[in-house]
């Protein structure tokens, strides 16, 4: 028999490889698109730069042969893998495709998707996982758990060394749902669920009926589990939520992130000066002076959604990207619970990892009082903050604009966590409880023992204020650096990020923390 030709091998590559493309064929396409997503391979041109992705694996193929899997074509066994740019920068991809066997994850797929993830890893370069999929291929039984077992087990091998990235646009089912939560952001679609165990498992093993958005939609996921950090409404908003936060990313952890050079003003800005209002027990938005202290008020908010008495997220000042965290006084007094002090020492903790200085904001009463709160373990959880910050090398610098009463000032980064620079406005009550708390406790036997006991008590109260509901006392002990006018905060931040731009602190060595879980 005489052997192909060249050109009949071409023709047959072609044919092979337009096969591929085709995902799970026509009609799936044609549906999946119909639902209002993207396919998986639409996901990635969005999302990288045009030209740039190089595809690896396209002809991998799976092996199972039982459960009428025989023969059974599988397109890229269901996941579409390589390297790309995104903004120039060298990103690997990974994207499952639901149109062939609902994008279920096989031995083939998930060495596929952990193969991408080691290029990431040899090459200092962020992981994107864009997910849909029915989750572990049923067909392959223990073959497609232990193809899982190794994307979990390399999540964690880039996990502080690599930006790690998901994307949930479609289901992420079963055990499945654990590799996103290994990565450091989950950005979930409005057409997409998250869940261990779906609705009717939980109606049969627990009697609850709850409806797939009930139980794991976007907003399920974010106000009341924390699981995600952005929603995006479709598969394109959620491309440009992923390329935003990339560009405060550094791509690994030996770099800083980039800067973005330009003209920027230090100005005094007077109407921060007029942003606290005079009555203590008065909210106010602290994301207004964000907006006013970072570069052209661009302020990437993470987890908005989720325990909004904490605001964190991403800026740059003078182009250089910093990790905000502050105090919410417009939301339950800007009180530290058990969400928000998760929320922020994971965000911290992410900061710290990749060279990321911090900016912190201080307006806090205090912990959270209450039952629930002690018994679902604000002890345990309100240290991860203090464990953050004091395990936190990247420069540290903290703005007490209003309360910082106690434990809470602490966990707000307070000098003796080893703040670089703490500044304080002179609207700022540094003191260890609330002077209403306070005169109680030192004044108990004159307020008790006084015929107009009201009276006395508020004079008790004003008398405790003065002496340290201010931020002299703390600046006279060295705790607070500076007491600055609000106006020229955003100076006074932009020049210690740059005069700490090249701290390094060393650390006893360890195998690691212990960070309470
Ligand atoms: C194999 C699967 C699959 C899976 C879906 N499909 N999930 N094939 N393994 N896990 C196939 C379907 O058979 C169907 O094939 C096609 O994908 C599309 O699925 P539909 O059900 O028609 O789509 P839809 O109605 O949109 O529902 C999507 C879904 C549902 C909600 C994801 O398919 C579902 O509930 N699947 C099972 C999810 C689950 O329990 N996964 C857990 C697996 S065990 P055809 O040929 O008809 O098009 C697990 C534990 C492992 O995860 C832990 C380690 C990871």
């Amino acid at each position: 028999m005489p052997m192909k030709s060249m050109d009949l091998r071409i023709a047959e590559l072609r044919r092979k490889r337009e096969q591929i493309f085709n995902g799970g064929g026509a009609d799936k396409l044609e549906k999946h698109r119909a639902s209002g997503k993207l396919t998986a391979r639409e996901r990635i041109s969005a999302l990288v730069d045009p030209g740039s992705f190089l595809e690896t694996g396209c002809f991998a193929q799976h092996r199972a042969t039982m459960f009428g899997m025989a023969g059974k074509e599988a397109p890229a066994d269901g996941v579409v893998t390589g390297s790309a740019a995104i903004g120039g920068r060298l990103v690997h991809v990974a994207s499952q495709d639901f149109t062939v066997l609902g994008g279920s994850a096989g031995e083939l797929h998930s060495h596929k998707v952990s193969d991408v993830m080691l290029q990431s890893l040899k090459t200092g370069s962020p992981f994107i996982f864009i997910n849909d999929s029915g989750g572990a291929r049923v067909q392959e039984g223990i073959d497609s758990l232990s193809g899982y077992g190794l994307v979990f087990y390399t999540n964690v091998m880039l996990s502080g060394v690599v930006p790690q990235i998901s994307l949930i646009c479609g289901p992420c089912a079963g055990g499945a749902a654990y590799s996103p939560a290994l990565t450091d952001f989950i950005i979930q679609t409005r057409k997409a669920h998250m869940f261990i165990t779906g609705p009717n498992v939980i109606k049969q093993v627990t009697g609850e009926n709850v409806t797939m958005d009930e139980l794991g939609g976007p907003d399920a996921h974010m106000a009341r589990s924390g699981v995600i950090h952005f929603i995006a409404e479709d598969d394109r908003q959620a491309v440009l939520i992923c390329q935003k936060l990339l560009s405060f990313l550094p791509s690994n952890n030996l770099e800083d992130p980039p800067e973005a050079p330009g003209n920027y003003h230090c100005d005094p800005d007077p109407e921060l000066n007029g942003i606290v209002p005079a009555d203590g027990k008065k909210g106010y938005d602290v994301r207004e002076v964000i907006f006013r202290i970072v570069d052209n008020a661009d302020f990437l908010e993470v987890q908005a959604g989720h325990a909004p008495n904490l605001v964190i997220g991403f800026a740059r000042i003078y182009g250089r990207a910093v990790g905000v965290i502050g105090n919410q006084p417009s939301v339950q007094a800007g009180v530290l619970d058990i969400d928000a002090s998760s929320k922020g020492a994971r965000f911290i903790r992410f900061c710290n990892a990749f060279n990321i200085p911090l900016v912190t904001l201080v307006d806090v009463p205090g912990f959270l009082p209450g039952v629930a709160q002690e018994h679902n373990g604000i002890i345990r959880h309100g240290a991860k903050m203090l464990f953050a910050y004091s395990a936190a090398t990247v420069p540290k610098i903290t703005v007490v604009l209003r309360k910082a009463y106690g434990g809470a000032y602490l966990a707000m980064c307070g000098k003796d966590l080893g703040a670089d620079r703490v500044y304080a406005w002179p609207t700022a009550e540094i003191a260890v409880m609330g002077a209403e708390g306070a005169a109680e406790i030192v004044f108990k036997k004159e307020i008790s023992e006084a015929v107009d006991k009201t009276k006395k008590r508020q004079e008790m109260i004003e008398k405790y204020r003065e002496v340290f509901a201010n931020p002299y006392v703390a600046a006279g002990r060295r705790l607070v650096d500076d007491i600055i006018e609000p106006a020229e905060t955003r100076k006074y931040i932009a020049q210690s990020l740059e005069y700490l731009h090249t701290k390094r602190e060393l650390r006893p060595g360890k195998k690691h923390g212990l960070i309470p879980l």
